[in-house]
């Protein structure tokens, strides 16, 4: 019988069922990521990995994965897993994409709204006693309806936080790998001609990129430099796309106004991170698809494609099918 190992033990049982009715399942019982050596021994154990999208997969695990067959991603974001090695090894890789685009629009109007109007900093002003008389200024906020937002990446989650942002009046641009003509017109989107012309628009740029080499630390001193002086910054993307002590510079020197991050670098933040010490920026511990239902339905979508892979039909979506020429 095939073997599948759940690197996290708090699915939904249905999720379990499921995987129980064709396979024998192997439950890793710690809420955090397994070490390294342990996912190593379990590729030379299991068909099939049902991993976070923080669970590194690298080089040395798919070299030596005599039995892996497929690594069943339950996140969009695949750079946890080394691609070109689970290619070359005839290990196919599949992600979540789809189910969690209006889960992750609705954080990233979350986290812009409360850097717009500084929802989290009153909260924290309150409980550390500050609240002692009424004077609204220390939470003088930023308005969102009328101002441009630019969007890099457009994609599935970008596409679906444009639609949210017209509901604000917002003016939207974006910059993607790719030019969307035909979403211009109905998303009413704008096509801004490079990462510089966004930044430089833009009152409110918001970044839903993959973590790839073309991105890594992408949003560097000089990127920052070019936004507006009262510009907000979030990420939904991934803490590499951004050089954090850049990202911290900037805003201890109000080069931008504030910033709004679901992800950092390294994942979680030390507590010892400059960042921290700042009231201009709000951090959330990467929840961005993080809904009840769309947690469980990428789960879902995770055991459709490993069961699907390992039974022989094709997976929704796969990341590497080239990666079956190798096998
Ligand atoms: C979350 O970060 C994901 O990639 O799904």
């Amino acid at each position: 019988m095939k073997r599948v190992w759940v690197m996290r033990p708090f699915h939904d049982e249905a999720i379990y069922n499921s995987l129980k009715e064709h396979f024998e399942v192997d439950i890793w019982d710690d809420h955090k990521t397994p070490p390294h050596d342990v996912v190593m021994e379990k590729a030379k154990e299991c068909d099939a990995f049902l991993p976070e999208g923080i669970d590194i997969i690298d080089a040395a695990v798919l070299d030596g994965a005599t039995r892996l067959e497929v690594i069943g991603n339950r996140a969009v974001g695949t750079d946890n897993v080394d691609i070109p090695s689970a290619t070359r090894t005839g290990i196919l890789l599949t992600n979540t994409p789809g189910v969690l685009q209006d889960a992750c629009a609705d954080m990233t109007f979350a986290l812009l709204l409360d850097a717009a109007r500084q929802v989290a900093y009153g909260d924290r002003s309150i409980r550390a006693g500050k609240w002692v008389f009424f004077d609204q200024t220390p939470y003088l906020g930023l308005d969102a309806y009328g101002k441009t937002l630019g969007i890099f990446g457009f994609g599935g989650i970008g596409q679906r936080v444009a639609k949210r942002a017209s509901g604000f009046d917002m003016r939207v641009i974006y910059h993607s790998r790719s030019r969307k003509i035909d979403l211009e017109e109905s998303m009413g989107a704008e096509w801004a001609p490079s990462l510089a012309d966004l930044l430089q628009a833009s009152d409110y740029v918001s970044l839903h990129c993959p973590l790839t080499d073309a991105t890594r630390k992408m949003m560097g001193a000089e990127q920052f430099a070019m936004m507006k002086s009262t510009a907000i910054f979030i990420n939904m993307a991934r803490g590499g796309v951004v050089d954090q002590p850049a990202l911290y510079e900037a805003l201890k020197n109000k080069t931008i106004a504030r910033a709004a991050i679901d992800v950092t670098d390294p994942e979680p933040i030390p507590m010892s991170d400059p960042l921290l010490t700042l009231d201009n920026v709000v951090i959330t511990p990467h929840v961005g698809s993080a809904s009840e239902a769309t947690f469980k339905n990428m789960g879902l979508m995770a055991v459709r494609n490993i069961t699907a892979a390992l039974t022989g039909d094709a997976p929704e979506t796969p990341v590497n099918p080239e990666a079956l020429q190798n096998r």
